[in-house]
């Protein structure tokens, strides 16, 4: 996003790594602005997003791209758990949706990241699949909502990236899940929310962008 000139406003739970993004970005001459929140938290994303309008003056683009896993069976998960990867995953994206809306002008876009477990999944990953799988009807359903102010949302559904996310998976460690196929990298993926977020998308709304190098496709 920084390098097609857009000022990002780099939001995570750790906001060192979040520092460190930003001075990236600096360092490569684009402008950034580091902020931390809990994108499960109302209060806190309603913050964020007055921050990017004070350093911006509008907002052109929101990617909901932060989630969690847990790898609990469902019989014994905790409830407060379960519904903490909803709330992070789900919940952020209607935070974001509800509260980034009303300041976005014609021609905005959101990005939802989902994932190929919104299709096919691995065991003890229940939550973290049904939230990807309700981002992508969240995205249709709010698509719609959008379409009269000229707003699109899309959802980009990634395959194996080459982020902890993946290394840190137990499935993967133990190698339950096996990520065939090509791995790809945070930069593919950018690649792919660039192009929904920007006017060569002009037409696409209310889609999901399968991301995965193939993974889908194959038969195990
Ligand atoms: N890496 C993969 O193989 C893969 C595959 C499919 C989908 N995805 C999706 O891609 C997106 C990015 O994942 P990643 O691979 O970079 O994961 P990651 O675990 O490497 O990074 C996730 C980031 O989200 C942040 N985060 C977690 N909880 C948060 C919270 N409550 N508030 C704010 N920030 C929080 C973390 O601090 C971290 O910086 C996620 O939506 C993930 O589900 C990743």
């Amino acid at each position: 996003m920084a390098q097609e000139g857009a000022f990002v406003v780099v939001a995570d739970l750790n906001l060192a790594s979040a520092q460190a993004t930003s001075d990236a970005i600096a360092a490569a001459g684009q402008t950034s602005v580091a902020a931390q929140v809990d994108v499960g938290n109302s209060p806190q994303v309603q913050d964020v997003v007055q921050k990017a309008l004070a350093h911006n003056g509008r907002i052109d683009v929101i990617v909901n791209d932060a989630a969690m896993m847990t790898f609990t069976p469902i019989v014994a998960i905790a409830e407060a758990d379960f519904f903490k990867v909803l709330t992070t995953n789900l919940g952020s994206v209607f935070f974001f949706a509800k509260y980034g809306a009303p300041h976005m002008p014609p021609g905005s876009a959101f990005v939802n990241v989902s994932s190929v477990h919104a299709f096919a999944t691995t065991l003890n990953v229940v939550p973290y699949a049904s939230s990807k799988g309700a981002i992508e009807a969240f995205t249709r359903g709010f698509a719609l909502e959008m379409q009269s102010r000229q707003i699109r949302v899309n959802a980009v559904a990634p395959g194996s990236v080459d982020t902890p996310m993946l290394w840190n998976n137990p499935n993967v460690k133990s190698g339950v899940e096996k990520p065939t196929g090509a791995i790809g990298k945070p930069e593919d993926l950018a690649a792919a929310i660039c192009f929904l977020a920007s006017d060569d998308a002009r037409f696409v709304n209310g889609a999901t962008l399968l991301a995965d190098g193939g993974r889908l496709a194959a038969l195990p």
